[in-house]
């Protein structure tokens, strides 16, 4: 029975396991497609199994689905922990689970029907974006009350994170799907020519920024130092982090439109600011890497851990590349390339996969009234698992990705064109190859992370921790 004295767990609960299974979902759709690449014949001659139509639910179903509730579950718990409060509103938190359920099935359903507004990351038709309007202002509600009635004077930094990503992405979201539908399947853009691009990229770019970091980097703030038992390294350091990050990721959406129809002028804006971003990006990284000074043994033993400080690797990683293909000459060989797939990957599967992998880990128990995972050697194990599909993954994207762009570019003495195109895909073969057997791998770790949280919720009752009383705080 729910009681204000309690913390809501429930809902909580409802978005960690979700998270699990529709990871599970997006990363065999990802293999899938992975291995369409490869071998085209895949598509079975079916229209709803063409790539055209998979590659858009995957990108659905891993960045909103698996993404998506992970926020929700780590976010609704940051709050009450770190406010001593109750969520807000039970009923409202609840009908943002249900709700952003419902937007995901009308994804899994319209997307392999064909039906799409043709914005990458955003394809999904006019009436589902009403619905995840609906959804997210609850969201908002729900997590914005919850801080104003806190019990603490302080507002803990992860909040900062997990408020910026919500109220941004609602912006985005809105002003982006603005469309004149036609009928209750298709609808026009707001926009047209280079003002649509720009707005796309806006949209697309503050994706990442929010959506796939800012939002995660809440995780990192509270994660991090419960399971390393330290306090964050530097909490000034924090606070700068969260201006310089949110100030500077909303000019850097230009570097996608790169010798584009875009003004000159626009695409330096956005490779400038993109350069910039390599500071805020890498002073957040050490904050977190450093938060286990005196901790680093842990790391031997505590595989949780293990992803939770490995996914920073990864984030500082892509967000050194990032920056370095924002440069013009730089994106000229980039751009249109499997690098930048490799580039996503390495945030996608190393940063978000790995800090939502630790962060469920710990959560699942804790939800459960379990002292630990059912089985920590099986977290171990897949955590090698997935460590070595990533570097596959990402390393088999790099070598094609140069690969093609130089073979693109090649010219003979006369001017003509050194390689075809075909040659080039020929020559990408292998590396398709790999990539799959690396996505398989970080798969096969997805449903051992499934297998053992099934266990671990397996006779466990739905708790919901009493709040501690602010003179013995501890978040
Ligand atoms: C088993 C794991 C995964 C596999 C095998 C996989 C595979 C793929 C493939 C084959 C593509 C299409 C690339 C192309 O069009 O050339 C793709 C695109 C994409 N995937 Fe994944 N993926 C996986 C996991 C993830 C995860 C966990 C995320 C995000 C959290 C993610 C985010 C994306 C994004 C954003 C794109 C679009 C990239 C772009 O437009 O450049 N993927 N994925
Ligand atoms: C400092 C941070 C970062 C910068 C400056 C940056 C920059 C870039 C650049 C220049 C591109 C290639 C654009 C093109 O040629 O079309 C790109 C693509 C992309 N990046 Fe990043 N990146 C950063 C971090 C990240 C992170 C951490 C993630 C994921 C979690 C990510 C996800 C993506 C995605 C999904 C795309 C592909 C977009 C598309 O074409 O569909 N980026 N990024």
């Amino acid at each position: 029975m729910a009681s204000a004295l309690n913390y809501n767990y429930k809902v909580v609960k409802q978005f960690a396991i979700a998270t699990v299974v529709w990871g599970v979902v997006g990363m065999l759709v990802g293999v899938i497609i992975a291995a369409q690449l490869a071998w085209p014949a895949l598509n079975f001659d079916t229209a709803w199994l063409t790539y055209g139509r998979l590659r858009p639910l995957h990108t659905n179903a891993v960045i909103f689905a698996f993404g998506g509730c992970a926020l929700f579950a780590t976010s609704y718990y940051v709050v009450q922990r770190t406010c001593q409060v109750r969520l807000f509103s039970d009923t409202l938190a609840s009908i943002t689970f249900w709700g952003w359920q419902l937007v995901i099935v009308a994804a899994a359903i319209s997307l392999p029907l064909g039906f799409t507004q043709g914005k990458e990351y955003a394809e999904l038709e006019w009436p589902i974006d009403l619905l995840i309007a609906v959804v997210w202002v609850s969201y908002a509600v729900v997590f914005f009350g919850t801080l104003i009635k806190r019990k603490t004077s302080h507002i803990y930094v992860a909040n900062w994170f997990f408020g910026a990503f919500i109220l941004t992405v609602a912006i985005l979201h809105i002003v982006n799907s603005a469309a004149m539908p036609a009928t209750l399947t298709k609808s026009y853009s707001a926009y047209t020519g280079v003002q649509d691009a720009m707005i796309q990229w806006w949209y697309g770019h503050n994706a990442v920024g929010f959506f796939l970091t800012a939002g995660f980097l809440g995780m990192m703030y509270y994660f991090i130092p419960k399971q390393a038992e330290r306090p964050v390294f530097s909490y000034r350091l924090s606070i700068v982090h969260f201006w310089a990050l949110i100030f500077t990721y909303m000019w850097a959406g230009p570097h996608h439109l790169h010798y584009t129809a875009l003004p000159d002028w626009a695409q330096s804006v956005g490779m400038v600011f993109s350069l910039i971003l390599l500071a805020p990006s890498w002073g957040g990284m050490i904050n977190g890497i450093m938060t286990l000074s005196g901790a680093w043994h842990k790391l031997r033993s505590d595989p949780i851990l293990k992803f939770l400080v490995v996914s920073l690797s990864f984030y500082g990683m892509s967000t050194f590349e990032g920056p370095m293909m924002s440069i013009k000459t730089v994106n000229a060989l980039s751009h249109y390339t499997d690098w930048t797939v490799g580039h996503v990957h390495s945030g996608a599967l190393g940063w978000v996969g790995f800090i939502t992998m630790g962060s469920i880990y710990y959560l699942i128990p804790r939800l459960s009234g379990k002292k630990a995972m059912w089985s920590t050697q099986l977290i171990e194990w897949h955590f090698w698992v997935a460590t070595i599909g990533v570097v596959l993954y990402i390393a088999s994207m790099w070598i094609a990705g140069v690969m093609q762009g130089l073979m693109w570019r090649a010219v003979n003495g006369d001017g003509t064109l050194t390689y075809s195109f075909v040659e080039g895909v020929k020559a990408t073969f292998p590396y398709y190859v790999i990539r799959v057997s690396g996505g398989a791998l970080y798969l096969a770790g997805m449903l051992m992370m499934a297998f053992n949280v099934f266990k671990t919720v397996q006779g466990g009752q739905a708790v919901d921790a009493r709040i501690a009383s602010p003179s013995v705080a501890h978040v």
